[in-house]
C-alpha cells in the first residue's frame, strides 16, 4: 500500500453559528486505501469532522486536502458536488421511487449506458444483492437497505467514502455480519474509507488506524492495537473497557497496589498517579495453580459477586484495605467458570494491561 494521504485535515477548528466550538485544532491524515476510523463520545464532533471533509459545512478554521488539492481554507470552499466524496449516513435513506439497481446508478448517470449497467451488476454482486436488483427499497430489510446504500456511494468510485455510523441502526448480529462484509468490500476495492463510530469494538475490527476524540480534540493516533495496548490517556484506556482504577503516590519508581509494586518510569517521584488495570489484566485460577510466568505478583481476594457475560465471566472481588480505600476490583475470565460468593482466590497480576497515568489536577 503506498502512503499517500487521499484526505488531510490540517489545524482544522469549527465553531457552529450559535459560536460553540466543538472542534479544536484537528489534524489528520487517510492514507490511500485504508480504513481511517473516528471514534469517540456522542457529542465530541464526529459527524462534524464528516461534515466539513464533504463540504457540507463551511470551515471557520484550518486547511482540508483531498487528493493533494486544497478544498476547504480560509481562501478556498470547493462545493460538495466538486469533492467528489462518497457519502452514506446513518439516515441517509435510499431513494424510495427507485428500483435497487436505479439506486446505484444514481451518481453514475452520466457514463454510457453498458459501463453504467456493468458497474451496477458488478457492484449489486459485491454486496450480495443481485437478485434484488429491481426491487423497490421498502420491501428490504435494514440490511440489505445498508448494503444498497454502500453500493450507491461506492459507483462513482470516489477518492473515499465517508461512512457516519452506517450500522448503528442494524440489530446486533446482523451489525456483526455486515461490518464485516464492508470490510472485505471496501478491502478488495481498495476504498480509502473515513468512518465515524462511537462503538470501540467496531473501530478496532473495521480500522487500519483510528483517532479517539475528546471534545472536539484528537486524544490519539495509532493502529487499534497500539491504542489499546500502549494507550497514552487513562481516557484513550478507558474508550475501550471500564477498567479498575487503584490511586496512590509515585515512591522510588513505583507505585504500590496489593499486587506488587508497579514501575512507573516515566513519572517524578512524589507524584499522584492512578495504575489502571483492565478486568482481564488479573488471573485468576480456580484450580489454584501457580501464577503465570508473566504475572508481576499477586493477592489473594474474596468474591463478592460473579456475571456470566458472551465468552468471559466478570467477578467483583474484594481485596480490603489499601491506601485507605476500600478495594472492590473487578476480574474478567475467558470461560464459563461462576465462582461462589465467599470464595476465595489468589489473582495475580498481568502486567501487558496494567498501566500507570499521572493524576492531573483539574483545570
Ligand atoms: N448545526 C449545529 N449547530 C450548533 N451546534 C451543533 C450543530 N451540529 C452539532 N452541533 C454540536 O456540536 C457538537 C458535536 O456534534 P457532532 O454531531 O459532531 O457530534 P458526534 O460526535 O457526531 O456525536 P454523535 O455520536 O452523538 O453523533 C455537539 O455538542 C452538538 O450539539
Ligand atoms: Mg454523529
Amino acid at each position: 500500500m503506498s502512503t499517500d494521504s487521499v484526505l488531510t485535515m490540517e489545524h482544522v477548528s469549527h465553531s457552529y453559528e450559535d459560536g460553540t466550538n466543538v472542534l479544536n485544532d484537528i489534524s489528520f491524515s487517510v492514507a490511500r486505501g485504508e480504513i481511517f476510523s473516528l471514534a469517540g463520545p456522542s457529542g465530541c464532533g464526529k459527524t462534524t469532522t464528516l461534515r466539513l471533509a464533504a463540504g457540507l459545512e463551511p470551515l471557520s478554521q484550518g486547511r482540508i486536502k483531498i487528493d493533494g488539492k486544497v478544498v476547504a481554507d480560509s481562501a478556498t470552499n470547493v462545493p460538495p458536488e466538486k469533492r467528489h466524496v462518497g457519502l452514506v449516513f446513518q439516515d441517509m435513506a435510499l431513494f424510495p421511487h427507485l428500483s435497487v439497481k436505479d439506486n446505484v446508478a444514481f451518481g453514475i448517470e452520466h457514463l454510457p449506458r453498458t459501463e453504467r449497467d456493468a458497474r451496477v451488476t458488478e457492484l449489486l454482486a459485491q454486496v450480495s444483492m443481485a437478485k434484488f436488483a429491481d426491487a423497490f427499497p421498502h420491501r428490504l430489510s435494514g440490511g440489505q437497505q445498508q448494503r444498497v446504500a454502500l453500493a450507491r456511494a461506492l459507483a462513482p468510485d470516489p477518492p473515499i467514502i465517508l461512512l457516519d455510523e452506517p450500522f448503528s441502526g442494524l440489530d446486533p448480529r446482523l451489525r456483526i455480519n455486515i461490518r464485516e462484509d464492508t470490510v472485505n468490500i471496501l478491502k478488495q476495492r481498495g476504498t480509502t474509507t473515513l468512518i465515524v463510530t462511537h462503538d470501540p469494538e467496531e473501530a478496532m475490527f473495521l480500522s487500519d488506524t483510528m483517532a479517539v476524540m475528546r471534545d472536539g480534540r484528537i486524544e490519539q493516533v495509532g493502529s487499534p492495537g497500539e491504542l489499546y495496548c500502549q494507550p497514552v490517556t487513562p481516557y484513550v484506556a478507558l474508550f475501550f473497557s471500564a477498567a479498575n482504577l487503584i490511586r496512590g503516590v509515585v515512591d522510588q519508581g513505583v507505585v504500590n497496589t496489593p499486587f506488587c509494586p508497579v514501575p512507573a518510569p516515566q513519572l517524578a517521584e512524589g507524584a499522584r498517579a492512578v495504575v489502571l488495570i483492565r478486568p482481564e489484566a488479573l488471573l485468576m485460577d480456580p484450580e489454584g495453580g501457580p501464577p503465570p510466568a508473566t504475572a508481576m505478583g499477586s493477592a489473594e481476594g474474596t468474591v463478592i459477586s460473579a456475571r456470566m457475560l458472551r465468552h468471559s465471566v466478570v467477578t467483583r472481588m474484594d481485596f480490603g484495605e489499601f491506601n485507605g480505600e476500600r478495594l472492590s476490583l473487578r476480574v474478567r475470565r475467558a470461560g464459563h467458570f461462576i465462582p461462589d460468593e465467599g470464595m476465595r482466590f489468589q489473582v495475580a497480576l498481568d502486567p501487558k494491561q496494567t498501566f500507570v497515568f499521572p493524576i492531573r489536577d483539574k483545570k
